[in-house]
């Protein structure tokens, strides 16, 4: 007997720029083959199951969008009767309202608050003041793509960041980092200039086996085609993996910032890895290995880039120092550094190489990595 395929949904993955390689990654390990990779996303096909587990288990994504129809549209007239043909019933139970975030490029149609206004009129009446599903529309020309976000708040929100030293990475891109820089959860991880602790606070998170969207609500729940099965069987596999973590990882944090340490260990307080790490306030010059546990393992840090932290900021000497306090007692460890500039990388150790290329906050910067010889 011909067995049935199960019904694929065509998605678009959205991640911050420069981890686009990495989340396909993070996808082929769901199982998902044949993704394409665009600036800021990676689009593909996914099993209701992969849909759930995409969103329990990506470490790098923003959100996980559903394509739900596609429709050319150059006039008003145009829209309204496209808009007449959706079929919302498998995505908008009764209560729920919809929000529509339009862009347009060079499209006849370009008001992108009219045509939400259209859009939401051929809902009919619905309440307000609810819930709220994201509906995310993008028109290219005259093509039209409808989107809805099965994700709710952006995925990066792991739900533990409340106090906010300066600057801090988003946790996608500290997994990212993680990743790109080829840490084994296996061995020690050390952030010199931990901030608000996002880079320790995620690896202790992936060495503990916990599923990046674990304990906060998706979207995708609140869908009449909500399959409770196949959520329970994802959550079911998260647990799994949680069970079978291995042994943590000496996890060192350290900053010279008094205030920076307090936040960073109440960040991880309610994440609820703040035991996982070792917390140190210091300056790198003063920098030791973890207390516990044998290297090598992985410096991973983003320093100071000047600009917003430091405006007058001859940064040169701190990443000298960052390069020979590694060098002298990190040897055989690697090395991972975020920076703005790569000429100021070169004062850490020269000849690192990219591993990544990414525009946090809108400013470039690469993660350049490397070993550090004995
Ligand atoms: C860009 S922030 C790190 C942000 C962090 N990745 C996060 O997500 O919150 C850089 C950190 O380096 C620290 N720092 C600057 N100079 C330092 C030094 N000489 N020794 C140790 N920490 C230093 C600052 O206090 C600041 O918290």
């Amino acid at each position: 007997m011909a067995q049935r395929r199960a019904p694929t949904h065509s998605v678009l993955v959205v991640c911050p720029p420069g981890l686009e390689n990495v989340v396909a990654d993070e996808l082929a390990s769901l199982g998902v083959r044949r993704t394409s990779a665009a600036k800021g996303g990676v689009t593909c096909r996914l099993t209701t199951r992969q849909l759930y587990a995409s969103n329990l288990f990506l470490r790098c994504a923003t959100r996980v969008l559903v394509r739900v129809a596609r429709f050319e549209a150059s006039s008003f007239a145009d829209l309204e009767g496209a808009a007449a043909g959706l079929d919302w019933a498998p995505w908008l139970a009764p209560g729920v309202s919809a929000r529509f975030r339009v862009t347009t490029r060079r499209s006849r149609l370009w008001h992108d608050k009219a045509i939400a206004d259209r859009l939401t009129e051929s809902l009919g009446s619905r309440p307000t003041g609810g819930a709220e599903q994201l509906v995310v529309v993008r028109a290219v020309g005259n093509r039209f793509t409808v989107s809805v976000d099965a994700s709710g708040a952006p995925l990066h929100e792991r739900g533990w960041r409340q106090a906010t030293a300066r600057a801090p990475l988003r946790e996608s891109v500290a997994a990212g980092m993680l990743a790109a820089a080829r840490w084994d959860p296996a061995t020690p991880l050390v952030d010199p200039m931990c901030g608000s602790g996002t880079i320790v606070i995620e690896a202790a998170l992936v060495s503990a086996g916990v599923a990046a969207g674990s304990g906060r609500p998706m979207a995708l729940q609140s869908w009449p085609c909500f399959e409770p099965g196949t959520w329970a069987s994802v959550a079911a596999e998260a647990d799994r993996r949680r069970a079978e973590a291995g042994e943590p990882p000496p996890i060192l944090a350290v900053d010279r910032d008094d205030g920076a340490v307090a936040s960073a260990r109440a960040n991880a307080e309610r994440a609820g890895v703040v035991e996982a790490i070792e917390w140190r306030t210091g300056a790198i010059s003063d920098l030791l290995p973890p207390s516990s546990g044998d290297g090598p393992g992985l410096l991973l840090t983003n320093p100071p880039w000047g600009g917003r932290l430091s405006a007058a900021g001859d940064l040169r000497n701190l990443y000298a120092t960052l390069g020979r306090v590694a060098r002298e007692r990190f040897a055989g460890w690697r090395i991972g550094v975020l920076v703005a500039e790569r000429a100021l990388a070169r004062q850490i150790r020269p000849g690192l190489s990219e591993a990544l290329r990414l525009e946090p906050g809108g400013r470039r910067a690469w993660l350049l990595t490397g070993p550090l010889g004995r």
